[in-house]
């Protein structure tokens, strides 16, 4: 079954598996781009390498010159109603490259979604005027049932989900892939590794969309630490189960720094408090990375965070060579190259320009 052959109802009942059957392309690469559970191995085998070889072509002016004309006859809707800085624009700068010309909602005040004009209505407006619509919405599922009403339009342009309630960010899941495959690629590459979230978990929608992506690579542990009322929810332990994979739930992230591969640190979350000032009734004081704490990591292990950060890591830790974020943000915009480009088909011109003239 594809998406054009469901009901919105339909569509949204089913199983994840099912539906990321219904988004497929016969390549396996994404048209719309809503849950990390769309890309497989394969899939991110290619988009990883594809996104090396842009950032190497973009390094001179002429590679630059050529990636720049490969879209140039797009527009993208910059549609982000939820605050964003790395997201925002890393995604803004990856249409840049790549030629396409943007628009942008960054708050809702300014569209006439203010006047009570519905979602789908203003979405539909969008893609009126835009090739493509990349969206960060505070609503679970907004993304999909808008990708679901396109697919059933007569201008059905691509959706990218940009981040969505608590639930999804694909994007982010993609570039902390990538990531980690660069940081471990000579030194054995990404298997046999341990992964350890940090942070608000329950609420962290970077961390549930990393685990699930993790799911493709050969025998990644994933240990997650958080205070209670904040711990990873149990479908993403179901998950792990399903597929054999080892985790641990804990509170204590000292019992585990010096053995894990990649600390992954979050932000408490406290915007999606139920009463305002929730969180800040919760110890998290031993949820925090410094000087002293790095001294207790492994020497080859890498500390990543989805940023923005607040006081989870200390900025002094910045310089030592294991703290990856700032790479980590960078990979984000050759990653949204990559995955722009591969949704309108261009990555053979894009590998075809790297081998003549890299
Ligand atoms: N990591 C991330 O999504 O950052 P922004 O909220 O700044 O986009």
């Amino acid at each position: 079954m594809h998406i054009t052959e469901c009901t919105w109802s339909e569509f949204q009942n089913l199983q994840m598996s099912e539906k990321v059957a219904c988004l497929a392309r016969e390549d396996g690469s994404p048209f719309h781009t809503l849950f990390s559970q769309q890309f497989n191995r394969t899939f991110l085998d290619q988009i990883c390498k594809l996104a090396t070889e842009i950032r190497t072509i973009a390094k001179s002016r002429t590679g630059m010159d050529f990636l720049q004309s490969l879209l140039s006859h797009k527009r993208a809707m910059l549609y982000f109603s939820q605050p964003s800085s790395r997201t925002f624009l890393s995604f803004l700068s990856a249409c840049q490259i790549l030629g396409i010309k943007t628009g942008e909602v960054r708050e809702t005040a300014t569209s006439s979604e203010f006047k009570g004009e519905s979602h789908e209505d203003s979405i539909r407006t969008f893609s009126s005027y835009f090739d493509l619509i990349i969206m960060r919405t505070q609503e679970k599922g907004l993304a999909e049932h808008m990708a679901w009403m396109l697919s059933n339009s007569e201008r059905p342009v691509p959706i990218i989900n940009a981040g969505s309630g608590k639930d999804q960010h694909p994007t982010q899941a993609l570039l902390d892939i990538y990531t980690l495959l660069r940081s471990f690629e000579r030194r054995g590459g990404l298997r046999d590794r341990s992964v350890m979230f940090v942070g608000d978990l329950s609420r962290g929608r970077t961390v549930r969309s990393l685990s699930n992506l993790l799911l493709n690579y050969e025998n990644i542990e994933q240990v997650f630490v958080a205070p209670e009322p904040l711990q990873i929810s149990k479908d993403i332990l179901d998950a792990l189960d399903a597929k054999g994979v080892k985790w641990t739930a804990s509170s204590d992230m000292y019992r585990f720094l010096p053995a894990v591969d990649a600390i992954y640190m979050t932000r408490i979350q406290d915007e999606w408090d139920a009463h305002k000032g929730d969180s800040a009734c919760i110890d998290t004081s031993t949820y925090k990375i410094g000087i002293e704490q790095m001294r207790a990591c492994k020497p080859d292990a890498i500390l990543m965070h989805p940023l923005p950060r607040r006081d989870e890591i200390a900025v002094d830790v910045d310089h030592d060579p294991r703290a990856m974020y700032w790479r980590q943000m960078r990979n984000g915009m050759w990653m949204r190259v990559a995955l722009i480009a591969s949704t309108f088909d261009c990555a053979a011109r894009i590998d075809a320009f790297y081998r003549e003239n890299i």
